[in-house]
């Protein structure tokens, strides 16, 4: 059976994807930020080379609406830019077979037009508010998009639109609560 890594396991989405896997019968590896530091490249290289994995969900991200973007873009920007780039990096190195990433619907122009079509992506000025954000999750796309050209590494990734379900986070200052549409189960 795959070895199969959701990171960000413990997340809104991360979970749901955890829950998913379960009911097929899968047992995910699923560490916690304690047991896992996403942002230590050195310990998440260790952690791909002693854990053998087949399959990455990488969900891991640091997450928030308008008001958090806009007090902590510093974070924003460097957080997920160094554990997406750790984790891509990592897992194409230790043989991983198979990686989805996990993006934001932000990504896309302020003004795209509606609905908006996938074509529309780096055409026009991102909402300021969360362009920190967006800037890292587009260089999430791409570094998927370099690793494929240049290794042949079987990385997607996916854009979902705004979410709720389990385990969400309903803070007033630090959640996305603002925007969410789809639920997860
Ligand atoms: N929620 C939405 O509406 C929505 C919409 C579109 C796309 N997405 C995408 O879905 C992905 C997940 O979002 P989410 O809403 O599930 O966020 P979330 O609930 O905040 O989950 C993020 C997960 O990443 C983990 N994480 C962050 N930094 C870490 C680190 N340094 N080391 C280890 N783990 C770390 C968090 O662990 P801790 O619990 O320890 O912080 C948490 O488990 C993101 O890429 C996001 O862009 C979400």
């Amino acid at each position: 059976m795959s070895r199969i890594f959701v990171a960000g396991g413990r997340g809104l989405v991360g979970s749901a994807i955890v829950r998913r896997l379960q009911a097929d019968g899968i047992e995910p590896l699923a560490p916690s930020r304690r047991e896992l530091d996403l942002l230590d490249q050195k310990a998440v290289d260790a952690w791909f080379a002693e854990n053998k994995i087949d399959q990455v969900y990488l969900a891991a991200a640091k997450v928030g609406g308008i008001h958090a973007n806009d007090t902590y873009p510093a974070e924003f920007l460097r957080d997920n830019l160094v554990i997406q780039s750790n984790i891509i990096h990592s897992a194409w190195q230790s043989g991983v077979k198979k990686l989805l990433f996990l993006g934001s619907s932000c990504i896309y122009p302020k003004l795209a037009p509606q609905p908006m079509p996938e074509d529309c992506l780096l055409t026009g000025e991102l909402e300021p508010t969360n362009e920190w954000y967006a800037i890292a999750k587009i260089t999430g796309i791409k570094m998927c998009q370099a690793y494929r050209k240049q290794y042949d590494f079987d990385a997607i990734s996916l854009m979902p639109t705004n979410l709720y379900g389990p385990g969400d986070n309903f803070d007033l200052q630090n959640s996305t609560k603002q925007k969410r549409l789809i639920r997860l189960q």
